[in-house]
């Protein structure tokens, strides 16, 4: 009897999760807002999911004078207030409290490096957590190079390989750094310089909260999952694909960050580079952090560089003026708190990038970000090319004037919110003629799971205790990524107000965008 042809299972996605090693977790900038939004609440979600070890400590560090009980009581208030699994339990609380410890002092103080020695020293004593370390980086990004130097100079960073390292001290040390890395390529080639002094590179886990999102990863398992997308998923069959991260909210008391950032620094150059990549790379031959990190960074090399010339032609870039946003009215960018007078910093990008490689020649990507938008959205369109003979004709529907083509296929990952995946089709609407009207064929997370997806930060911290850096972003890929948008940087820097955009808040960006995208027959697509 024949066998059915087995496929081969070269390196299979881990389906389950293991327990980490029991380890301790040093936070620096405890005090700070991504700390109580993000980081407890993370903690306590892997807490409640058992996911963490039985033996294990946080120790947060910050300037701000405070005991071990007053940190607990505001991480618990923290926890009270953002966790997504309301109301807290106090029972898993409280395990989770009793091994929370608080460290004060200044990020250049050796003398707190040497406390913070002596607390780990003790708690690695009573918890019996060996000595693995992770020392997270949510501290402003100015102090990211003196936190590593201090650690390394107290000799608070073990071997990179636990096979390499000394006898007395066979455990591991990581390092996770949060965003910004560096404000160009420059200043992230030089931060890595720092960095590696003390860590060798599979010790450091960059992160991109985006490639934490299960939606995110969804893009992966929903193109090398299924045999039925990948032999459309080039140029012969794609017409363009379109990467929106659409924001309603304003600067949100951020404007002394986002003045010095703007919308290419803050979203471009890591989130949607990082969905770019994922969408356009080659499947991977093992699913091992290695492979799938290279496939990533071949995409990113073959993006055709931007010519500093030319950035007029390749992107568009606008500030917000006062306006009405979902119902709430935003004053002008210009006017918010901590925000120069005079700023030009852009609150909304759009760019195409052409991706020069086999598969997406003549493809474009086109990337477009904003805040104070009409709605808060991130997708992915992919636009499939119009089928070559137009056999039907539409069918009177909303948006369509007779005349106009027949809608093209349009797959759409979105990311969130209703994070789901839709295919629009053209179907045949009742009656007595045939013709076209364009339909959805969809698949909703919540529907099929039951489930709101974690939260991104979960997974994250869960993967770097464990020593799995797939989700996190290697030094090339991030050196590769400010080397893109480097140019559009500096281009936008030296024209000053030149060329700026204004749109009112609430809008669909400037009118320049607009035309920007109309100049190549094509359209945005708003949802
Ligand atoms: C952050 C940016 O990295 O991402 C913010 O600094 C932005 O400006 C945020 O609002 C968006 O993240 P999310 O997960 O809400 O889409």
């Amino acid at each position: 009897m024949a066998t059915a042809p087995v496929v081969p299972e070269i390196s299979v996605a881990p389906s389950r999760y293991e327990i980490p090693q029991a380890f301790s977790l040093v936070i620096f900038g405890a005090s700070g807002d991504l700390t109580r939004r993000k980081l407890f609440p993370a903690l306590y979600a892997l807490a409640h999911d058992k996911l963490l070890p039985e033996r294990f400590a946080v120790i947060g560090f910050a300037r701000r004078e405070m005991g071990h009980e007053a940190f607990r009581a505001e991480m618990r208030a923290a926890v009270d207030e953002f966790s997504r699994l309301r109301p807290v339990q106090t029972e898993i609380w409280d395990r989770l409290a009793g091994g929370i410890y608080y460290v004060q002092a200044a990020f250049e103080d050796p003398a707190g490096y040497e406390a913070l020695g002596k607390q780990l020293a003790e708690l690695e004593a009573r918890y019996g957590t060996c000595g693995n370390r992770i020392y997270y980086l949510a501290t402003p990004p100015a102090s990211y190079p003196t936190v590593v130097a201090q650690l390394g100079a107290a000799k608070l960073v073990s071997e990179p390989w636990p096979e390499l390292s000394s006898p007395d001290w066979p455990c591991w040390s990581r390092v996770i750094v949060e965003k910004p890395f560096g404000r160009d390529l420059a200043t992230a080639a030089a931060l890595n310089v720092e960095i590696h002094k003390v860590f060798h590179e599979t010790q450091v886990y960059r992160i991109d909260h985006y490639l934490g999102k299960e939606t995110v990863q969804n893009i992966l398992t929903f193109r090398f999952g299924n045999s039925i997308f990948e032999p459309l998923w080039n140029r012969r069959y794609v017409d363009h694909v379109q990467v929106l991260v659409a924001e309603d909210l304003g600067v949100e008391g951020r404007g002394g960050y986002y003045d010095t950032a703007g919308a290419v620094r803050d979203m471009m150059q890591n989130h949607m580079l990082q969905l770019l990549s994922l969408i356009a790379m080659e499947p991977p031959a093992t699913f091992d952090a290695e492979a799938v990190r290279d496939e990533k960074v071949k995409v990113l090399r073959a993006i055709r560089p931007i010519d500093v010339a030319r950035v007029a032609e390749l992107a568009v870039r606008g500030q917000y003026v006062r306006g009405t946003a979902r119902g709430k009215r935003l004053p002008a960018y210009a006017d918010e708190p901590r925000v120069a007078e005079d700023t030009t910093t852009e609150t909304y990008a759009a760019t195409r990038l052409e991706v020069d490689n086999w598969r997406w020649a003549g493809v474009p990507f086109y990337l477009r970000t904003g805040k104070a938008l009409p709605k808060q959205v991130t997708e992915v369109t992919i636009q499939y090319r119009r089928p070559p003979l137009r056999l039907f004709e539409h069918a009177p529907h909303p948006g369509h004037k007779p005349g106009d083509e027949i809608e093209p296929n349009r797959l759409t990952l979105r990311i969130q919110p209703d994070e789901g995946i839709s295919l629009r089709v053209g179907l045949k609407p009742p009656g007595p003629r045939i013709s076209l009207v364009p339909a959805r064929l969809g698949f909703a997370y919540r529907d099929t799971f039951g489930v709101d997806p974690a939260e991104a930060y979960e997974r994250l911290l869960l993967d770097c205790m464990l020593g799995d850096s797939t989700l996190f972003i290697r030094r090339d890929e991030v050196e590769t990524a400010w080397g893109l948008v480097t140019p559009l940087l500096q281009a936008w820097e030296s024209a000053g107000r030149d060329g700026l955009a204004y749109y009112p808040a609430g809008s669909w960006g400037p009118t320049e965008a607009d035309r920007f995208i109309q100049s190549a027959g094509r359209a945005w697509v708003n949802p």
